[in-house]
């Protein structure tokens, strides 16, 4: 019987510079858990990292698409490292468009990817992948609980949602910006594909034990409603 398949993006924190040896070996000792019952694509975000290059390139005078660029390599870096962490259960190319990540999987291994295309983020990245791959399940592990109807690192009286309507939630980020290294919690771009796809998606706390529910489907964090 064909795994099921899930696309699990990993915010750009979990390798950025607060990670250290024991916190990858705990998010990769999770995956290959989950990696026996289920195939994975995991999307590694580009972080502080990504945002601190592309700010010092925006700088130096360079347009947008090419900090796009800057960010998806940052991401791609993020993802190596991150293969580094899986050893032998990942597939140790980085995919740089969508048939090489069915080509990946069909080795059985972990794929970790990083960004495709200029003008997105790794989470629409994560939802083509997803489309793509026939996965249905997309979970989406950031710095905070969930999808709050304020940024709750701003507002400490921010309310979490455990369900929002897809409509509702585009209509909350229309006017976010989509300057490169800006895109928050979910771009349009993201948004769209879940829609027309119907993905199963969820925001989750990152945190292992949390993506581990997640994946198995338990309520944990917020879910999207197509
Ligand atoms: P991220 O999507 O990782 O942004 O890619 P982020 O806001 O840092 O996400 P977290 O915090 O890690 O979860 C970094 C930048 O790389 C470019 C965008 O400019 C994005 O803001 N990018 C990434 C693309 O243009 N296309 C992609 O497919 C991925």
């Amino acid at each position: 019987m064909m795994k099921k398949r899930i696309v699990i993006k990993l915010s750009g924190s979990v390798f950025g510079e607060t990670a250290n040896k024991k916190s990858l070996m705990k998010y990769a000792k999770m995956l290959k858990s989950i990696g026996r019952k289920m195939q994975i694509v995991v999307v590694a975000g580009g972080g502080y990292i990504a945002r601190y290059y592309i700010n010092l390139a925006r700088e130096l005078g360079v347009d947008e698409a090419s900090l796009d660029e800057l960010g998806i390599e940052v991401s791609r870096l993020n993802a190596q490292l991150f293969v580094y962490a899986l050893g032998d259960a990942a597939y140790p190319h980085i995919p740089t468009n969508l048939h090489e990540i069915v080509v990946a999987l069909e080795t059985g291994k972990i794929v970790v990817a990083g960004g495709l295309h200029p003008g997105q983020s790794t989470n629409a990245t994560s939802a083509q992948i997803d489309e793509k791959i026939n996965a249905n399940t997309f979970i989406n592990a950031t710095d905070v609980v969930g999808i709050y109807n304020a940024d709750p690192n701003k507002y400490k009286n921010a309310k979490l949602f455990r369900s929002i309507g897809i409509r509702e939630l585009q209509n909350m980020i229309v006017h976010e910006s989509t300057m490169a290294g800006a895109y928050d919690l979910m771009d349009i771009v993201a948004l769209k594909v879940i829609e027309r796809s119907k993905l199963t998606t969820r925001v989750v706390k990152s945190d292992p034990s949390v993506i581990k529910r997640a994946a198995y489907g338990h309520n944990v964090g917020t879910i999207i409603i197509t």
